[in-house]
């Protein structure tokens, strides 16, 4: 069995024998690991000669390892790694041979690094295994869903705005889901997507801000209190959002109140509904010979509004797909100010409700009647109005 260890090898010599590319990997990781190294090969390649590493080229020679506490024996020549694997084993030196396993006193694992954490795989002298598991892990710690979370608290604390995608948990971004993984503190929404809450180590305090229309909600400025002040507190916040935090959702906001409060912060991007929730069911919100543009709008507010300052006739006579988000209360009105501003009363529309989650429901009819459709099909938000001709795609994709 193996004897497990790390090395500080800061300011120590260390040998590389041989000049190719698994010399050039070696020397690659020694230098990142603080040794000063020393390349020994007749022939070394450009891009290793050109590290900050002493070169000697020559065959090596009895007597190059002395001083070093770790040599690597890597030439494509078995009696030269044989002959520095001897000198080093005389010498006590422990040394690395990259083409007999069996013939080695020492091996390189496969390695991942995480933040402060290194995992090193070895798999019985199998390197392919141990690299094929190392990805695996490496996956796993980029995706969060091992705990990785530090102990320790933070040295300072954090705001993490994270965009959470449309509802799909598969649909988080990975740096979102790593983040999510080492927060202290979480606050979400209803249009976050909740399914990855229930993954968070128990002690992860969550706390619901709300947003959800016509419900006792935070207001902006009280959420923005708490985030700020759990990050001075040294907490590691997570605000975590539907969508994309910059689209509709307020995460600018956040992120100035982090500015003027003078907490660090990261904004994660996420994948808005705007595309993704008509992309999962079949309508590209672009198509070649279709359209060239869409416009998202956000259709909280009623086209005679007086606060609304959608161009809604600038809408209507483009010939661009129209993204609709929170637009579910107003079909009505909207779709009768677009007919009367000049779109056909014909043209294709989509209700994506729930859209990407396990109770997704989509709703194809045309401008003129989609309000008394969505009536009585008693559609409910959240959902995205595609107005356009690219929803024919949907059924030409078999996806209706
Ligand atoms: C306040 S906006 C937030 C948008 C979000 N930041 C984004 O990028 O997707 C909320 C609106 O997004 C849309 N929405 C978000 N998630 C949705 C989903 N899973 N299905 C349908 N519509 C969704 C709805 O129009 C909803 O009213």
């Amino acid at each position: 069995m193996s004897y497990p260890l790390a090395l500080d090898l800061t300011g120590r010599p260390a040998v590389v024998v041989g000049g190719g590319r698994v010399a050039l990997r070696r020397a690659r990781g020694l230098l990142a690991a603080g040794a000063e190294v020393t390349v020994i090969a007749p022939d070394v390649l450009p891009e290793l000669a050109s590290l900050r590493v002493t070169v000697r080229n020559r065959i090596f020679r009895n007597g190059d390892l002395a001083g070093c506490w770790l040599a690597h024996a890597a030439t494509s020549d078995p009696a030269v790694n044989a002959a520095v694997a001897a000198e080093a084993e005389a010498a006590r030196i422990w040394c690395v041979r990259a083409d007999d396993a069996n013939a080695s006193a020492a091996w390189m694992p496969a390695v991942t690094r995480h933040g402060e954490v290194t995992v090193a795989v070895t798999a019985g002298g199998d390197p392919r295994r141990a690299a094929r598991l190392r990805s695996a892990i490496a996956l796993a710690l980029a995706g969060g869903t091992l705990p990785v979370r530090p102990a320790r608290p933070a040295k300072a604390g954090q705001v993490a705005l994270i965009g959470g995608g449309p509802g799909d948990p598969g649909l988080l971004t990975v740096r979102g889901r790593r983040l999510l993984g080492e927060a202290d503190v979480v606050l979400t929404d209803r249009l976050a997507p909740r399914g990855v809450l229930a993954e968070l180590e128990p002690d992860v305090e969550i706390i619901n801000v709300g947003k959800a229309p016509h419900a006792h909600n935070m207001t902006q400025e009280q959420i923005n209190d708490l985030l700020t002040s759990r990050a001075l507190a040294g907490q590691r916040v997570v605000r975590l959002k539907g969508g994309d935090p910059f689209v509709f959702g307020r995460g600018g906001e956040e992120a100035l109140a982090c500015v003027r409060a003078g907490v660090p912060f990261e904004i994660v991007p996420g994948v808005t509904s705007a595309t993704a929730v008509p992309a999962c069911a079949g309508i590209p919100v672009t198509h070649r010979g279709v359209t060239q543009d869409f416009a998202v709008v956000s259709a909280h507010l009623d086209p005679s509004h007086p606060g609304s300052t959608v161009d809604w006739a600038g809408l209507a006579t483009g010939p661009g797909t129209l993204v609709l988000l929170m637009a579910v209360g107003r079909l009505r009105q909207i779709s009768g100010e677009l007919i009367k501003r000049g779109r056909p009363g014909g043209t294709p529309v989509a209700v994506i409700s729930d859209g990407t989650t396990g109770t997704e429901r989509v709703l194809v009819s045309t401008l003129d009647s989609i309000a008394a459709d969505a009536e009585a099909q008693a559609v409910r938000p959240p959902a995205v109005v595609v107005v356009g001709e690219v929803v024919r795609l949907r059924e030409l994709l078999g996806m209706s």
